[in-house]
Protein backbone atom coordinates (compact mmCIF):
# COMPACT_ATOMS: atom_id res chain seq x y z
CA UNK A 1 0.00 0.00 0.00
CA UNK A 2 1.51 3.44 -1.04
CA UNK A 3 -0.16 5.88 0.51
CA UNK A 4 -0.37 9.67 -0.88
CA UNK A 5 -0.95 12.77 0.83
CA UNK A 6 -2.44 15.39 -1.65
CA UNK A 7 -3.30 19.43 -0.77
CA UNK A 8 -6.50 19.87 -1.36
CA UNK A 9 -6.72 23.82 -0.28
CA UNK A 10 -3.99 26.59 0.89
CA UNK A 11 -4.99 26.54 4.79
CA UNK A 12 -5.78 23.33 5.61
CA UNK A 13 -7.55 19.84 4.09
CA UNK A 14 -5.86 16.74 1.75
CA UNK A 15 -6.89 14.20 0.38
CA UNK A 16 -5.02 10.73 1.32
CA UNK A 17 -4.78 8.40 -1.76
CA UNK A 18 -3.97 4.18 -2.14
CA UNK A 19 -5.42 3.19 0.94
CA UNK A 20 -8.07 1.24 1.93
CA UNK A 21 -9.88 1.88 5.21
CA UNK A 22 -12.12 -1.04 5.15
CA UNK A 23 -9.41 -2.82 5.89
CA UNK A 24 -6.79 -3.03 9.17
CA UNK A 25 -3.83 -0.55 8.64
CA UNK A 26 -0.12 -1.96 9.37
CA UNK A 27 1.79 0.29 11.71
CA UNK A 28 3.41 2.27 9.12
CA UNK A 29 0.29 3.49 7.34
CA UNK A 30 -1.37 4.17 10.27
CA UNK A 31 1.65 6.29 11.38
CA UNK A 32 1.51 7.71 7.64
CA UNK A 33 -2.38 8.81 8.27
CA UNK A 34 -1.91 10.33 11.55
CA UNK A 35 1.11 12.41 10.46
CA UNK A 36 -0.88 13.81 7.53
CA UNK A 37 -3.74 14.68 10.12
CA UNK A 38 -1.26 16.30 12.29
CA UNK A 39 -0.01 18.44 9.39
CA UNK A 40 -3.23 18.99 7.09
CA UNK A 41 -5.70 18.97 9.86
CA UNK A 42 -8.57 17.65 7.89
CA UNK A 43 -8.41 14.59 5.69
CA UNK A 44 -10.43 12.93 3.29
CA UNK A 45 -10.56 9.72 2.02
CA UNK A 46 -12.62 9.02 -1.06
CA UNK A 47 -14.58 6.12 -2.57
CA UNK A 48 -15.10 4.27 0.98
CA UNK A 49 -17.50 1.75 0.95
CA UNK A 50 -16.99 0.70 5.07
CA UNK A 51 -19.72 -0.04 7.21
CA UNK A 52 -20.38 0.99 10.58
CA UNK A 53 -17.95 -1.66 12.37
CA UNK A 54 -15.47 -0.59 9.76
CA UNK A 55 -15.71 3.03 10.56
CA UNK A 56 -15.41 2.19 14.41
CA UNK A 57 -12.63 0.36 13.70
CA UNK A 58 -10.81 3.11 11.54
CA UNK A 59 -11.63 5.60 14.27
CA UNK A 60 -9.34 3.44 16.48
CA UNK A 61 -6.24 4.43 14.14
CA UNK A 62 -6.55 8.31 15.72
CA UNK A 63 -7.41 7.31 19.38
CA UNK A 64 -10.48 6.14 21.19
CA UNK A 65 -13.86 6.76 20.51
CA UNK A 66 -15.91 8.94 22.42
CA UNK A 67 -19.76 8.34 22.43
CA UNK A 68 -21.93 11.74 21.50
CA UNK A 69 -23.98 13.51 24.16
CA UNK A 70 -27.05 13.73 22.13
CA UNK A 71 -28.38 10.36 22.40
CA UNK A 72 -31.39 10.28 20.36
CA UNK A 73 -29.43 10.07 16.98
CA UNK A 74 -27.05 7.29 18.44
CA UNK A 75 -26.27 4.30 15.83
CA UNK A 76 -28.27 1.49 16.50
CA UNK A 77 -25.34 -1.42 16.71
CA UNK A 78 -22.56 0.91 17.58
CA UNK A 79 -22.85 3.55 20.59
CA UNK A 80 -19.79 5.05 19.19
CA UNK A 81 -21.68 6.70 16.24
CA UNK A 82 -24.57 8.88 15.72
CA UNK A 83 -26.49 8.86 12.40
CA UNK A 84 -26.42 12.71 11.50
CA UNK A 85 -29.49 13.09 9.59
CA UNK A 86 -31.91 16.32 8.25
CA UNK A 87 -34.74 13.85 8.80
CA UNK A 88 -37.09 14.00 11.21
CA UNK A 89 -39.05 11.09 12.97
CA UNK A 90 -41.45 10.78 10.05
CA UNK A 91 -38.30 10.32 7.38
CA UNK A 92 -39.03 14.14 6.26
CA UNK A 93 -37.03 16.40 5.46
CA UNK A 94 -36.89 18.81 8.53
CA UNK A 95 -35.49 22.47 8.42
CA UNK A 96 -34.93 22.36 12.55
CA UNK A 97 -32.73 18.72 11.53
CA UNK A 98 -31.37 20.66 8.24
CA UNK A 99 -29.55 23.90 10.35
CA UNK A 100 -27.35 21.47 12.58
CA UNK A 101 -24.16 21.84 12.52
CA UNK A 102 -24.54 25.57 10.73
CA UNK A 103 -21.94 28.44 12.52
CA UNK A 104 -18.57 28.19 13.50
CA UNK A 105 -17.69 25.70 16.17
CA UNK A 106 -15.24 22.66 17.73
CA UNK A 107 -17.28 19.56 18.35
CA UNK A 108 -17.67 18.48 22.15
CA UNK A 109 -15.61 21.78 23.47
CA UNK A 110 -18.16 21.73 26.37
CA UNK A 111 -16.32 18.87 27.81
CA UNK A 112 -13.61 18.57 30.28
CA UNK A 113 -11.97 16.70 27.71
CA UNK A 114 -12.86 17.83 24.63
CA UNK A 115 -13.11 15.48 21.32
CA UNK A 116 -9.81 15.33 19.59
CA UNK A 117 -11.17 14.72 15.96
CA UNK A 118 -14.61 13.85 14.39
CA UNK A 119 -14.90 11.19 11.71
CA UNK A 120 -17.97 11.59 8.87
CA UNK A 121 -18.95 9.00 6.73
CA UNK A 122 -21.69 9.84 3.55
CA UNK A 123 -24.63 7.77 3.93
CA UNK A 124 -26.94 9.84 2.00
CA UNK A 125 -26.11 13.04 0.08
CA UNK A 126 -28.48 16.13 -1.84
CA UNK A 127 -27.63 16.91 -5.27
CA UNK A 128 -26.24 20.50 -4.53
CA UNK A 129 -25.31 21.73 -1.32
CA UNK A 130 -24.36 20.43 1.99
CA UNK A 131 -21.05 21.23 1.65
CA UNK A 132 -18.70 21.75 5.15
CA UNK A 133 -16.32 25.22 5.70
CA UNK A 134 -13.08 24.32 7.89
CA UNK A 135 -10.99 27.04 8.88
CA UNK A 136 -7.42 26.89 10.47
CA UNK A 137 -7.24 28.32 14.00
CA UNK A 138 -3.19 27.86 13.95
CA UNK A 139 -3.00 30.13 10.97
CA UNK A 140 -5.23 32.58 12.38
CA UNK A 141 -3.02 32.70 15.85
CA UNK A 142 -0.10 32.88 13.55
CA UNK A 143 -1.15 36.35 11.84
CA UNK A 144 -3.35 37.44 14.70
CA UNK A 145 -2.37 41.31 15.52
CA UNK A 146 0.14 41.24 18.61
CA UNK A 147 -2.30 43.72 20.36
CA UNK A 148 -5.11 41.63 19.99
CA UNK A 149 -2.84 38.48 20.85
CA UNK A 150 -1.43 39.85 24.52
CA UNK A 151 -5.24 40.77 25.43
CA UNK A 152 -6.01 36.54 25.26
CA UNK A 153 -3.02 35.86 26.62
CA UNK A 154 -3.75 33.84 29.65
CA UNK A 155 -7.41 33.87 29.50
CA UNK A 156 -9.64 31.00 29.58
CA UNK A 157 -13.25 30.72 27.24
CA UNK A 158 -16.55 29.57 28.85
CA UNK A 159 -17.85 27.04 27.11
CA UNK A 160 -21.91 25.27 27.20
CA UNK A 161 -23.19 23.01 24.26
CA UNK A 162 -25.19 25.76 22.22
CA UNK A 163 -23.57 28.31 23.64
CA UNK A 164 -26.25 31.23 25.11
CA UNK A 165 -28.82 30.29 23.09
CA UNK A 166 -29.06 26.51 24.24
CA UNK A 167 -32.62 26.31 24.66
CA UNK A 168 -33.57 24.60 21.39
CA UNK A 169 -30.14 22.47 21.29
CA UNK A 170 -30.62 21.45 24.82
CA UNK A 171 -34.16 19.89 24.54
CA UNK A 172 -31.82 17.02 22.80
CA UNK A 173 -29.63 16.12 25.63
CA UNK A 174 -30.35 14.13 28.99
CA UNK A 175 -31.51 15.66 31.93
CA UNK A 176 -27.65 14.83 33.41
CA UNK A 177 -26.02 16.78 30.74
CA UNK A 178 -28.68 19.62 29.97
CA UNK A 179 -27.47 20.76 33.73
CA UNK A 180 -23.79 19.92 33.82
CA UNK A 181 -21.51 22.36 34.96
CA UNK A 182 -20.02 25.13 32.66
CA UNK A 183 -16.49 24.40 31.33
CA UNK A 184 -13.61 26.23 30.48
CA UNK A 185 -10.32 25.78 28.62
CA UNK A 186 -7.77 28.78 27.71
CA UNK A 187 -8.98 30.70 24.84
CA UNK A 188 -5.16 29.93 22.67
CA UNK A 189 -4.66 26.42 23.50
CA UNK A 190 -1.64 23.90 23.33
CA UNK A 191 -2.22 21.01 20.80
CA UNK A 192 -0.55 18.09 22.73
CA UNK A 193 0.08 15.93 19.49
CA UNK A 194 1.66 18.85 17.16
CA UNK A 195 3.22 21.25 20.18
CA UNK A 196 1.91 24.16 18.62
CA UNK A 197 -0.82 27.05 20.35
CA UNK A 198 -4.38 28.15 17.83
CA UNK A 199 -7.24 29.66 18.75
CA UNK A 200 -10.17 27.75 20.50
CA UNK A 201 -13.13 29.89 21.09
CA UNK A 202 -15.98 29.49 18.89
CA UNK A 203 -18.75 31.41 18.59
CA UNK A 204 -21.37 28.87 18.50
CA UNK A 205 -20.12 26.82 21.62
CA UNK A 206 -17.83 29.79 24.03
CA UNK A 207 -20.36 31.83 26.30
CA UNK A 208 -18.20 34.32 27.96
CA UNK A 209 -14.13 34.83 29.60
CA UNK A 210 -13.13 34.05 33.19
CA UNK A 211 -13.14 37.16 34.99
CA UNK A 212 -15.00 39.49 32.48
CA UNK A 213 -17.89 40.83 32.86
CA UNK A 214 -20.62 39.86 29.92
CA UNK A 215 -20.05 42.75 28.03
CA UNK A 216 -16.23 42.70 28.07
CA UNK A 217 -16.14 39.19 27.31
CA UNK A 218 -18.58 39.46 24.12
CA UNK A 219 -16.93 42.37 23.21
CA UNK A 220 -13.43 40.70 23.10
CA UNK A 221 -15.04 37.43 21.71
CA UNK A 222 -16.24 39.35 18.40
CA UNK A 223 -13.03 40.36 17.82
CA UNK A 224 -11.37 37.23 18.01
CA UNK A 225 -14.02 35.57 15.75
CA UNK A 226 -13.91 38.50 13.26
CA UNK A 227 -10.08 37.96 12.95
CA UNK A 228 -10.36 34.27 12.49
CA UNK A 229 -13.64 34.38 10.56
CA UNK A 230 -11.86 35.51 7.43
CA UNK A 231 -12.14 33.79 4.35
CA UNK A 232 -8.33 33.45 4.22
CA UNK A 233 -8.48 30.42 7.16
CA UNK A 234 -10.99 28.47 5.09
CA UNK A 235 -11.10 25.91 2.97
CA UNK A 236 -14.43 23.61 1.72
CA UNK A 237 -15.38 20.40 1.30
CA UNK A 238 -18.07 19.16 -1.08
CA UNK A 239 -19.39 15.42 -0.21
CA UNK A 240 -19.43 12.99 -2.92
CA UNK A 241 -21.06 9.17 -2.13
CA UNK A 242 -18.12 7.55 -0.12
CA UNK A 243 -16.50 9.66 1.35
CA UNK A 244 -14.72 9.92 4.65
CA UNK A 245 -13.79 12.76 6.51
CA UNK A 246 -11.87 13.39 9.77
CA UNK A 247 -10.84 17.02 11.33
CA UNK A 248 -8.77 18.10 14.44
CA UNK A 249 -11.03 19.72 16.66
CA UNK A 250 -8.16 21.45 18.20
CA UNK A 251 -6.72 23.31 16.20
CA UNK A 252 -9.53 24.29 13.31
CA UNK A 253 -13.39 25.41 13.14
CA UNK A 254 -16.27 23.95 10.90
CA UNK A 255 -19.11 25.23 9.93
CA UNK A 256 -22.25 23.21 7.71
CA UNK A 257 -23.58 25.75 5.16
CA UNK A 258 -26.97 24.11 5.28
CA UNK A 259 -27.53 24.91 1.91
CA UNK A 260 -29.66 21.97 0.22
CA UNK A 261 -32.14 23.69 -2.28
CA UNK A 262 -33.39 20.55 -3.66
CA UNK A 263 -34.20 19.73 -0.24
CA UNK A 264 -32.89 16.24 -0.28
CA UNK A 265 -31.86 13.68 2.54
CA UNK A 266 -28.74 13.92 4.05
CA UNK A 267 -26.98 11.20 6.29
CA UNK A 268 -23.83 10.67 7.53
CA UNK A 269 -22.08 8.39 10.08
CA UNK A 270 -20.61 10.69 12.66
CA UNK A 271 -18.11 9.12 15.01
CA UNK A 272 -16.08 11.18 17.48
CA UNK A 273 -12.53 10.62 18.94
CA UNK A 274 -11.29 11.88 22.66
CA UNK A 275 -7.65 12.74 23.45
CA UNK A 276 -6.90 10.18 26.39
FE1 LIG B 1 -19.79 19.90 14.39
Amino acid sequence: MTIEVVKLAEPLLAEVKGIDISEPLDAEAADAVNRAFLDHCVLVFRDQAITAGQMVEFEHVFGPPLPHITKKYTHPEFEELIVMTNLNEKGEVDPFESDRGVGWHTDMCYLEQPAKATMLHTLEIPDEGGDTLFANMYLALEEMPSALHKRLEGKRGTFRYGGKSATERQKRLDAKDREAPLVDHPIIRLHQDSGRYSVYVNPTHTIGIVGMSEAEGDALLAEVYEWCGQQRYQGRHEWRMKDTVIWDNRCTWHSATGENPLRQRRRFLRGTITDM
